[in-house]
């Protein structure tokens, strides 16, 4: 069973300046409720409870966020607005919530590597919060990881233009919707990518993957990355790619931040 999740939240979110410098990236909200609070009721809704965060400097206002606010509660109690709070509320009582520096930033790699004392020995998901994800994606990761016990990539087809900005897998069907990956690349050049398939912000990892970045070299831009070690779980093992059903929003960029806005807003305030 999957029952930890680790949110690596050190990045500085330069994309959004100058809103980030003075509020975390995944606190910037998708209409009233930050990007955080998105990953976290995924994974309450696949039954994770126990949430990891491998944050930086700057990064308090994830902590108040997921902590009571007595003062506030105390405002709105009795009005129509203390409503809005019930959501957060519920997530806050069902959640452990732990938290690690990352001290320097040396690559998505070493941001899970940094978060290894919150995961302890057992496999956990990995969600990248930016990644806003609507269809219970780990819902139906935690499923299959159920049946095949290895590391679990998420992935959707991108324009070939744009593979540029993933971990892109070469892959075996085994299953609908299911491949067995023979290869994985971060950011390739476009010409030289084995596919269109990307890798997007949500893994299920088991816990070899921490001996495993403890000792890979620095790969794309000089950075320890995740694509370069779960490659290595795929040649030793085996390693998942799952079209996930449903719908992504990439909220590190402009553009998918302000669909996001729009699709939560018609659906939820219309
Ligand atoms: C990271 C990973 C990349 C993955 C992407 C998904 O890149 O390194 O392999 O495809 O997340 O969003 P980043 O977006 O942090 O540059």
């Amino acid at each position: 069973m999957i029952k930890k999740a680790l949110f690596p939240a050190a990045g500085y979110g330069t994309r959004f300046l100058p809103a980030t410098k003075s509020v975390p990236k995944e606190m910037l909200p998708i209409v009233n409720k930050p990007l955080i609070h998105y990953g976290i009721k995924e994974c309450v809704n696949a039954g994770i409870f126990g949430i990891g965060f491998v944050t930086g400097r700057a990064k308090r206002a994830i902590e108040d966020y997921l902590d009571y606010s007595p003062e506030v509660e105390e405002k709105v109690k009795d009005s129509s607005k203390a409503k809005l709070l019930e959501e957060v509320n519920k997530m806050i009582k069902k959640c452990t919530f732990t938290y690690v520096r990352q001290k320097e930033m040396l690559g998505l790699g070493h941001a899970v590597l940094t978060g290894e004392p919150l995961i302890g020995n057992n496999p956990f998901a990995v969600v990248l919060a930016d990644d806003l994800c609507v269809g219970e994606i780990l819902t139906q990761m935690v499923k299959l990881y159920e049946k095949y016990k290895c590391t679990i990539v998420a992935v959707e087809e991108v324009d070939k233009n744009e593979v540029n900005k993933y971990g892109i897998i070469e892959g075996k069907e085994i299953e609908e919707g299911v491949m067995m990956v023979k290869n994985m690349v971060e950011k390739p050049d476009i010409d030289k990518a084995p596919s269109n398939l990307a890798a997007i912000g949500r893994y299920i990892l088991t816990p070899d993957i921490f001996n495993i970045l403890k000792n890979i070299k620095p790969g794309k831009g000089g950075e320890i990355q995740l694509t370069d070690a779960i490659l290595t779980q795929a040649k030793r093992g085996m390693v998942l790619a799952y079209k996930f059903k449903g719908k992504r929003f990439d909220c590190g960029s402009v553009s998918g931040f302000v669909e996001a806005t729009n699709y939560f807003y018609e659906k939820e305030f219309k």
